[in-house]
């Protein structure tokens, strides 16, 4: 066995012990603080960070072929359409929350009412689109006309709709929202913003705004991944290649800042004396630049996926019983905002499963 199928082998056998606490303390895990899984704080079961178990549930299950794990991806996927009649708490996130349940349900055992929930979702999505270029990321009266960077990932949920269903409008309105990024968020150094304005009457610039990073101006990570891996989706979606030479600048400029150590800051341009480590953003990365080394047909960025990921074993797994989830150094924001900081918090345990997934061919590629 070589380390990334040791580290598989030990993943599936913690989540085999600590599954089980989740289910019976009927919630979706989305960090854990000693041996006991947390809740969202916020929102409850509509939170955008809820597709992750299951999602990663199904990255065990597609590993081991054990039952456990598909019988918990399915629990939390009932309360994660349950979502669908509340309704108020959802947004652009329905493709994170819905491609990795149902949606990954539909695609690995061909559930048909899956399937269903899974064009449900999408056109709940389709409902956020504004026609002068932008999907529109959150609620709020003084936010109609914000777009943010992270929503690059969730326009894979429309292109899998477009390609259930025959209807391009889906991949027709993904198209134009990934355009808008393209030339509004992506600076000449090969970084993103992560939040525009844009006026909701007219679809024009109005202002940028410091979201989850050190400062406006500044380079939150998990920003910087989303656009390398959400870009590098849109290609493969679409071949069109202005997304791929997208994707490979951001790349370039994250690479660039990868820590010597393999771990990644919180912000590329926090305060040199800050230790703020955030490695969801590092887990992130390494899939999209796996998944881009293949697009682009690079050694380099398997190098980088790689350095990241040994990073992540190397010092931030936690294998011991003491914890429920596996990795360390967590960061929800640079400002800590309650939602988590230096922890373990479940989405980059799912990232991780998937980037070992990948390396050793069991990863299903949920996203596609
Ligand atoms: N998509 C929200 C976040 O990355 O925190």
């Amino acid at each position: 066995m070589n380390r990334y199928q040791e580290a598989q082998a030990k993943m599936i056998e913690k989540f085999r012990r600590t599954a089980p606490l989740a289910a019976e303390a009927d919630l979706i895990p989305y960090k854990s603080e000693g041996g006991k899984w947390i809740p969202s704080p916020f929102a409850g079961d509509g939170w955008w960070t809820g597709g992750f178990w299951p999602g990663l549930m199904w990255q065990l299950y597609k590993a081991s072929g054990d039952e456990l794990f598909r019988r918990e991806a399915l629990r939390v996927e009932e309360k994660l359409i349950g979502q669908f009649r509340v309704f108020r708490e959802l947004n652009h996130d329905v493709g994170f929350m819905y491609l990795l349940s149902c949606g990954a349900n539909a695609k690995l055992t061909g559930n048909e009412q899956a399937g269903w929930d899974t064009l449900h979702a999408a056109s709940l999505m389709m409902g956020r689109f504004n026609p002068k270029g932008f999907f529109r990321a959150w609620d709020g009266e003084d936010k109609r006309g914000y777009a943010i960077i992270d929503c690059m990932m969730n326009l894979s949920l429309l292109f899998r709709a477009e390609r259930m269903t025959g209807d391009p409008r889906f991949a027709h309105a993904a198209r134009i929202h990934a355009d808008t990024t393209l030339r509004e968020f992506i600076r000449p150094d090969g970084s993103c913003s992560h939040i525009i304005e844009f006026d909701p009457e007219t679809g024009k610039r109005v202002a940028e705004h410091g979201g989850q990073g050190w400062a406006l101006g500044g380079q939150w990570s998990r920003g910087q991944a989303w656009g390398l891996y959400g870009f590098t989706l849109a290609y493969l979606n679409t071949k069109d290649a202005r997304y791929l030479d997208a994707a490979e600048r951001i790349a370039q400029n994250f690479i660039a800042h990868i820590r010597p150590d393999g771990l990644t800051d919180s912000d590329f341009c926090q305060p040199k004396d800050e230790e703020r480590i955030d490695n969801l953003a590092g887990a992130i990365a390494a899939c999209g630049l796996w998944e881009l080394a293949g697009a682009a047909g690079k050694d380099a960025y398997r190098d980088a996926a790689l350095r990241l990921t040994d990073g992540l074993l190397d010092a931030c797994c936690d294998w011991t019983e003491a914890r429920c989830g596996v990795l360390t150094k967590c960061t929800a924001s640079y400002h800590d905002d309650g939602a988590g900081r230096h922890t373990n918090i479940t989405y980059g345990d799912y990232f991780l499963s998937e980037m070992l997934g990948k390396l050793c061919g069991t990863d299903p590629m949920l996203w596609i």
